[in-house]
């Protein structure tokens, strides 16, 4: 069973559910603490937010890179240097490669209920399919866009009068709360994988809280 201690949290934009996790993590009893910030861009909000509560950041920008797989050996180990527990991509928006699925447990949200609506404009392929309900899903990463095992979901309304930007803000209302929930929760029960299936806690004795 993996636990959840130490969080290395990765943002590429404003960062409110980085900030919905250094809120919950000053708390000792949550179980888990931002230890650094990472991103793939400078000049955001997210990184001003680590900044702002003592976490260390750092960049590491595709661009600066001559190949993708140098990028990722890069970041994985910018990673690494911190010793997470596990690696939570709260807005991040870069698939990581294998150096880094490969060497830690990684925890990314999506504004959608996946699989309907995976990658980049979530919300706004959803309100374009018309969809009545959409929400919000936490999954394990794995190597594609927003395909891995699917840790908790939560389902938002869609309203009549509802843009994109409408939209997105109430499922990340919803977003923040279940991906504070579900780590603290990953932190201090523990979590398995079967396949397709995350289990959080110890359920082999029958009793689950
Ligand atoms: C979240 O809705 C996340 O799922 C999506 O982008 C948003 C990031 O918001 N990929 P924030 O940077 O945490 O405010």
């Amino acid at each position: 069973m993996s636990k959840a201690g130490r969080l290395v949290v990765l943002v590429s934009g404003s960062g409110t559910n980085l900030q919905a996790l250094l809120d919950a993590s000053a708390d000792p009893s949550y179980g888990a603490r931002v230890v650094a910030v990472g991103a793939d861009r400078e000049g955001i909000e997210g990184l001003a937010r680590a900044s702002r509560s003592g976490v260390p950041t750092f960049v590491e920008k595709v661009g600066d890179y001559a190949t993708r797989a140098e990028w990722d050996s890069a970041i994985a180990a910018r990673i690494a240097a911190y010793e997470p527990d596990l690696v939570v991509s709260a807005g991040f928006m870069k698939i990581l490669g294998s150096p880094s699925l490969d060497a830690f447990p990684v925890l990314n949200t999506h504004p959608a209920l996946l699989p309907s609506f995976p990658g980049a404009h979530g919300v706004r392929d959803a309100l374009a399919h018309g969809v009545k309900v959409t929400g919000c899903t936490v999954m394990l990463a794995d190597a594609g866009v927003d395909t891995g095992p699917i840790v908790a979901q939560e389902a938002v309304v869609v309203l009549p009068d509802d843009d994109e930007k409408v939209l997105h803000e109430r499922i990340k209302t919803v977003e923040r709360r279940l991906l504070v929930e579900i780590v603290g929760r990953m932190a201090r029960e523990g979590w398995t994988v079967s396949g397709r299936s995350v289990r959080i806690g110890n359920h082999t004795g029958g009793e689950s809280t």
